[in-house]
């Protein structure tokens, strides 16, 4: 590239920094170069910055999109010979909710092509949780996957280079700037990712409440609109649910101990919230991809039922090269250091800050403070109290599973939950629908 033919960032900044409007073309022409390599990540950070306080269009959104895709390939499974599903959620606090689906989903006949993230800002990522048996792959190639998929119907993988890595770069840029919580920017990172990898009916989980992005019902179900609508724009059948994240959805939060439950799923139990949202968010998938309401539900009970998910599960284990014994015989990776954090007094549950706990995880270990960062998959919490319920003073409330003693994090954690003398009403699971 000629110096004069190169992209002058600078004034590209100037633009959203001044509240301005970019030119579509000019927006996919600096996603683009950024996606190779040609724009410092310092730079690429200001702009995220930048769009974070002063917004983007509706167009620019789309742009941004369309950028994104553009910045690898386009995956078509039309010859499979079976419809293709996938559900993504917009980022929560225990939300395992991928892992048993995908494999139950698959075992009910619809292939799911599933390409997840990491953890971002708060909440634990899809991929951080698989790598947590050891061995697992989530990077496949274009062949790798179209050979999985007609084996096993089911592949759960990452963005990379073939595959929208223009989402990967901002991602990981937006989780290091703390320039997460956007529509303009949620929008584009996740649409782009189900477009490119080829499935044609995607289901929307709109996380709503303390720990997820949108803090509101009006600002889920925006989100939950825009998802649904831009998707349709872009060439796949979409639907929504905007489902609670008031507090962590199931027991386990972190790596490893999420995969635990998510086992117990498939298994035919796991925590009630779970298992119920696991079969809400299917059944959704099966009906976008054309099944009956009522034949779905009885074809997703049967497949945990019989065992066919469990082993839809492990058969997508080995193929992507993970250590099915660990999962099998419960050998996941543990923490050292398993400490209680006792109500301070008797009470009702009243709230959880989902945001406060899911930051506590990072700190921990079980996230990413810079792009570099390791993720240590053993750490995390088993949260063992919902909101309504009623606590004496020295319930166990939570257990911190940590890599050291840190008397710190019991506090923090402690501080997370709000005790108090009236009843209070359990939230519902699923607050609105979107078709
Ligand atoms: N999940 C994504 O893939 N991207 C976001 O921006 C939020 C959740």
């Amino acid at each position: 590239v000629s110096a004069t033919a190169r992209i002058d960032a600078r004034a590209f900044l100037r633009v959203k920094r001044d509240g301005g409007r970019h030119d579509p073309g000019e927006l996919e022409a600096f996603v683009l170069a950024a996606a190779r390599g040609e724009i410092p990540d310092y730079q690429t950070s200001a702009w995220l910055m930048a769009a974070y306080l002063n917004g983007l269009a509706d167009a620019e959104r789309d742009a941004l999109t369309r950028a994104v895709i553009r910045s690898g390939q386009v995956f078509d499974w039309r010859s499979l010979g079976r419809p293709t599903a996938d559900k993504h959620s917009t980022g929560g606090v225990g939300d395992k909710i991928s892992l048993a689906l995908a494999p139950l989903v698959a075992a009910c006949g619809v292939a799911v092509p599933m390409v997840s993230g990491r953890g971002l800002g708060h909440t634990g990522g899809t991929l951080d949780k698989l790598e947590s048996i050891p061995g697992f792959r989530t990077q496949l190639d274009a062949q790798a996957m179209r050979a999985q998929l007609e084996r096993i119907g089911v592949v759960m993988v990452g963005q990379g280079p073939e595959l929208a890595p223009a989402d990967g770069l901002l991602y990981a840029l937006r989780d290091a700037t703390s320039t997460v919580e956007r529509p303009w920017f949620i929008v584009p990172s996740i649409v782009s990712k189900k477009i490119a990898e080829g499935a044609q009916a995607i289901v929307y989980d709109v996380k709503c409440g303390s720990g997820a992005f949108m803090k509101t019902e009006g600002d889920a179900v925006a989100l939950a609109r825009q998802l649904v609508d831009v998707t349709r724009a872009m060439g796949a059948n979409a639907a929504a649910r905007v489902t609670d994240m008031s507090q962590p959805l199931g027991v386990a939060v972190g790596n490893a101990l999420e995969v635990r439950e998510a086992c117990d799923v498939l298994h035919g139990g796991g925590p009630a919230d779970v298992r119920a949202l696991t079969l809400e968010l299917a059944a959704a998938m099966l009906v976008l991809a054309g099944r009956g309401e009522a034949e779905a539900r009885a074809a997703l009970e049967r497949a945990l039922d019989s065992g066919a998910a469990w082993r839809r599960w492990l058969e997508l284990i080995v193929a992507q090269g993970g250590d099915v014994d660990a999962v099998e015989r419960d050998q996941l990776p543990r923490a050292p250091a398993v400490v209680p954090v006792p109500a301070p007094r008797a009470g009702v549950l009243a709230a959880v800050d989902g945001f406060a706990l899911g930051e506590l995880i990072v700190a921990i270990g079980g996230g990413r403070r810079a792009k570099e960062d390791r993720v240590d998959p053993r750490v995390g919490a088993m949260v063992r109290r919902r909101i309504g319920d009623r606590v004496d003073a020295g319930d166990v409330l939570l257990e911190l599973h940590l890599a050291a003693p840190d008397p710190a994090a019991v506090e923090r954690a402690a501080a997370a939950f709000t005790i108090a003398d009236a009843a209070v009403a359990a939230p519902p699971l699923v607050i609105a629908s979107v078709a």
